[in-house]
């Protein structure tokens, strides 16, 4: 069993939220790596990329995380990279890790980006010229996670994402806004590697489990859907070819 803590969308300002902090401090005991499911800041400025830092840094567990929406504001990409990792944190923009901590538990990342869902979860968006821009981009954060997880050499393999790859974990999000969601791209690339798990956030009206198309599942953590962090246990399979989704995941929230 591996022991998962994660988290999306803190919207870090300058300021950090009372009882953020010992949210996260108390994952040390709980968890053995925290993911950042992106949105780490509000608005990409460099005073709240600090202040996640300083948040972040206490924590004591290795802490994986891919950039969201408000995180790409920045204009300073390279500063902010640097104070996150300043702080502990291995940010993954396209890239893969793996933290052996006793198993091989293995992190491809990516910010991944909109276009909808369709022809598997949705329908066609209904302006041709602006879908096909979306798919440009959508395609290429599709293949950056696919060379990702083509290098990723791990018993247990968990795909980080901002967007989500389905509509099963958009809850109440409205279907109209689904095309600035996610897109089904990233999940045709995740059904190809047998990922034992999905984390993604940015659907703030979303709900908690879903999966991909292929069944692989997936998570939204969300701070707006879970409520703050949670630890999510994942069981280390014997053999690698994906087994059934079965839920109730045994879990903990903080
Ligand atoms: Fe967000
Ligand atoms: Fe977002």
């Amino acid at each position: 069993m591996v022991r998962i803590a994660a988290v999306g969308d803190l919207h870090i300002r300058a300021g950090v939220p009372i009882g953020m902090a010992d949210e996260l401090l108390a994952l040390r005991d709980q968890a053995d790596v925290l993911v950042l499911a992106g949105d780490i800041t509000d608005g990409g400025r460099i005073p709240e990329v600090e202040a996640a830092a300083d948040l972040l840094r206490p924590v004591g567990l290795p802490i994986v995380a891919v950039l969201g929406n408000h995180d790409r504001r920045c204009l300073r990409r390279t500063a902010f990279r640097r104070i996150l990792e300043s702080a502990g944190v291995t940010l993954l923009d396209g890239e893969a890790t793996v933290l052996d901590i006793g198993v091989r538990l293995g992190f491809a990342g990516v910010g991944g980006y909109g276009g909808g869902f369709w022809p598997d979860e949705g329908p066609a968006l209904p302006h041709h010229r602006a879908a096909q821009a979306l798919a440009v981009r959508a395609r290429r954060e599709a293949v950056r996670l696919d060379q990702a997880l083509c290098q990723l050499d791990a018993k247990v393999k968990i795909v980080v994402m901002h967007y989500a790859p389905t509509t099963s974990t958009l809850g109440s999000e409205p279907p109209i806004k689904y095309w600035m969601l996610g897109n089904i791209e990233l999940a045709h690339v995740i059904d190809r590697h047998d990922v034992d798990l999905v984390i993604h956030g940015h659907a703030h009206l979303g709900n908690t489990y879903g999966q991909t198309t292929g069944g692989t599942p997936v998570r939204n953590v969300a701070t707006t859907v879970t409520g703050g962090p949670i630890v999510h246990e994942l069981p280390v399979r014997e053999n690698h070819r994906r087994m059934p989704v079965v839920y109730p995941v045994v879990e903990t929230a903080t």
